[in-house]
């Protein structure tokens, strides 16, 4: 069930969401060749922490830290550990913060130092995949037209959409419904009510779109080792448009 949001409850959503996108850039701005994965996650904790929030991801379903970490080819979930960000390596966080009884949720994908250009292409589609998602986007837009526009931008550069995780309504939960599909039939799925509020993150592929998960149970690996991307915001779905609340 689709929980609608009254203005009240967006403004609550505001802190969370606020703290999410300063996370997002603090963590953008220390990234550098040498640190390791678990920094870049202590870095989020405590970022969050001295916000007078709580990290939503530490805990969840067992998860073991506060952000996912995922380098090159990890396309989602990667678990923090001590492994070293490179020259060269793509890094994307996606990290939820929790306050007045909301979650906010956002995910980016970092150049570590210099990159080819077919990674900075991949980074760059993906963050287009979502604007391309928004185009049109506003009360009475059925939900698939979202992933028929992230999968017709995706693909039209080259890059395959990964189908088996997908983006989520958010609210007091930090998965509510609907699920929000980065492919699928235009024009098709439920028509979208003003006040609601999804996480829109298409999660793009330089290769093929099949992913695994490592025994880990959480780090998903694309099968043929090419890199992958994320982008994410939390949106708000308006009578004439929409709101990002994380950007
Ligand atoms: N932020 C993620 C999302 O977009 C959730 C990460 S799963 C967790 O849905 F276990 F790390 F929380
Ligand atoms: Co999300």
């Amino acid at each position: 069930m689709v929980h609608v949001k009254s203005e009240e409850e967006i403004e609550l959503m505001r802190a969370p969401c606020a703290i999410v996108r300063d996370c997002l850039s603090f963590v953008g701005e220390r990234i550098r060749p040498g640190m390791t994965t678990g920094e870049v996650d202590k870095l989020v904790y405590d970022f969050i922490k001295a916000s007078g929030a709580e990290p939503s991801c530490l805990g969840y379903g067992g998860f073991p830290a506060s952000a996912c970490v995922s380098v090159n080819e990890v396309v989602v979930h990667g678990i923090p550990d001590d492994r070293v960000l490179e020259e060269g390596d793509i890094v994307s966080v996606d990290l939820c913060a929790y306050k007045n009884g909301f979650h906010g949720d956002g995910a980016r994908t970092f150049a570590v130092g210099e990159i080819s250009p077919e990674k900075q292409k991949l980074i760059r589609v993906t963050e287009e995949c979502f604007f391309k998602a928004l185009e049109g986007l506003r009360a009475g837009t059925p939900l698939f037209d979202i992933g028929y526009r992230v999968q017709t931008h995706a693909e039209s550069n080259g890059f395959s959409v990964i189908r088996s995780y997908t983006g989520h309504g958010i609210g007091r939960e930090m998965h509510e419904d609907p699920s929000v599909y980065n492919f699928g039939r235009r024009g098709t799925g439920m028509r979208l009510k003003a006040g609601t509020v999804i996480c829109i993150e298409p999660m793009i592929a330089m290769g093929d779109w099949r992913v695994n998960v490592l025994d880990d149970g959480w780090t998903a690996v694309m099968a043929d080792k090419k890199p992958a991307a994320h982008y994410e915001n939390t949106v708000v779905i308006r009578e004439d448009g929409t709101e990002i609340l994380t950007l």
